[in-house]
C-alpha cells in the first residue's frame, strides 16, 4: 500500500489559488523533495497533508486512510516539522520533549535510550535544559525533530529543513533523514535548496505558482529537459505560468 496518495488537491485563499491540481503517490522508503521558489505553494501543500488546512478540492490518503474522513487516525501516522518551529518559551527543550511524549502517551523508558542517541546525533548539547526562548531557529528545529522519534510516524513532512542550520548540523540532519529512510519511513521535504535535493532525493517535484511542473527522478529530469544542470532546469521550469483552475 502507498504511504501517501494525493488526488487532485487544490487550495484557494479567497480568489487566489495557492495550489492548483496536485497528484502525488509515495511509497514506503521514499524521500520526496518538493522544490519551488518562494510563494510556490510548498508550505500550503505540507499543511494540507498535515491536516492543518482543509482542501478546497481533492483527497489525501495516508496508508489508505482518508484524511478528511478519519483525521485522527491519519494524523497519528504523520509527523510534521514546520518551517517556523514553535516551542513554548518557558519550557526547556527537555520539558518540551517530555510534554510531546505525554501527548502521544509514550512511556519514558520506551523512548529514553532512543532519545539520548538522537541528542548526540543532532549535536544537542546541555542547552537542552535552557528555556527555549534562548534558542536559535536551528536549535528549536532540532528539538522539534526529536518528536519524530517519539511517536514513530510512517510519513514525515518537513518544511525547509536547512533554514538556520550551520553546515555541521545540516550534515547531521541529512544523515538523520537517510537513516529514517532505511527504517522504511517516507519523507516529504519542501525546500528551495537545490543542492539538498540533489544529495538526498529519491524523487523530486518542482512546483511553481501552485502547479507541479515536474515529478520524477533527478536523472529523468535532466533527460527530459536536455539540461544537465539542475539549476538551469529549475529556472526553466519555474518560468512558464500555469493555467488557473475553474473550481
Ligand atoms: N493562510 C493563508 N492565507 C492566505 N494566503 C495564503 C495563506 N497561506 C499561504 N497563502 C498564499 O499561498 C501562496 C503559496 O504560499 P506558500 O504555500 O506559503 O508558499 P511557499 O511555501 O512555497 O513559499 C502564496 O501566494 C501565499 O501568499
Ligand atoms: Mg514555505
Amino acid at each position: 500500500m502507498k504511504t501517501l496518495v494525493i488526488k487532485e488537491l487544490r487550495k484557494r485563499f479567497g480568489k487566489a489559488w495557492a495550489l492548483k491540481n496536485l497528484n502525488i503517490e509515495l511509497d514506503r522508503g521514499e524521500i520526496f523533495v518538493l522544490l519551488g521558489p518562494n510563494g510556490a505553494g510548498k508550505t500550503t501543500t505540507l499543511k494540507l497533508i498535515a491536516g492543518l488546512f482543509h482542501p478546497t478540492h481533492g483527497d489525501i490518503f495516508i496508508k489508505g486512510i482518508n484524511l478528511a474522513k478519519e483525521p485522527l487516525k491519519a494524523k497519528r501516522l504523520t509527523g510534521y516539522i514546520p518551517d517556523e518551529p514553535f516551542i513554548y518559551n518557558k519550557l526547556t527543550g527537555r520539558e518540551f520533549i517530555n510534554f510531546i511524549a505525554g501527548i502521544y502517551k509514550i512511556n519514558k523508558d520506551q523512548y529514553e535510550s532512543q532519545m539520548n542517541l538522537l541528542l548526540r546525533k543532532l549535536d544537542i548539547g546541555e542547552w537542552i535544559d535552557d528555556f527555549s526562548e534562548t534558542y536559535s531557529h536551528g536549535m528549536k528545529q532540532k528539538i522539534i525533530m526529536c518528536q519524530l522519534f517519539l511517536h514513530n510516524p510512517d510519513l514525515i513532512l518537513i518544511d525547509e529543513p536547512l533554514v538556520g542550520l550551520d553546515p555541521k548540523s545540516s550534515k547531521s540532519v541529512r544523515e538523520t533523514f537517510l537513516q529514517l529512510r532505511t527504517q522504511g519511513k517516507t519523507l516529504f521535504i519542501c525546500t528551495h535548496t537545490l543542492s539538498f535535493a540533489k544529495e538526498i532525493a529519491s524523487k523530486i517535484g518542482i512546483i511553481h505558482k501552485g502547479e507541479l511542473s515536474f515529478i520524477d527522478t533527478l536523472s529523468e529530469l535532466s533527460e527530459i529537459s536536455g539540461e544537465k544542470d539542475i539549476e538551469e532546469i529549475y529556472l526553466k521550469l519555474s518560468q512558464k505560468d500555469p493555467v488557473e483552475p475553474e473550481t
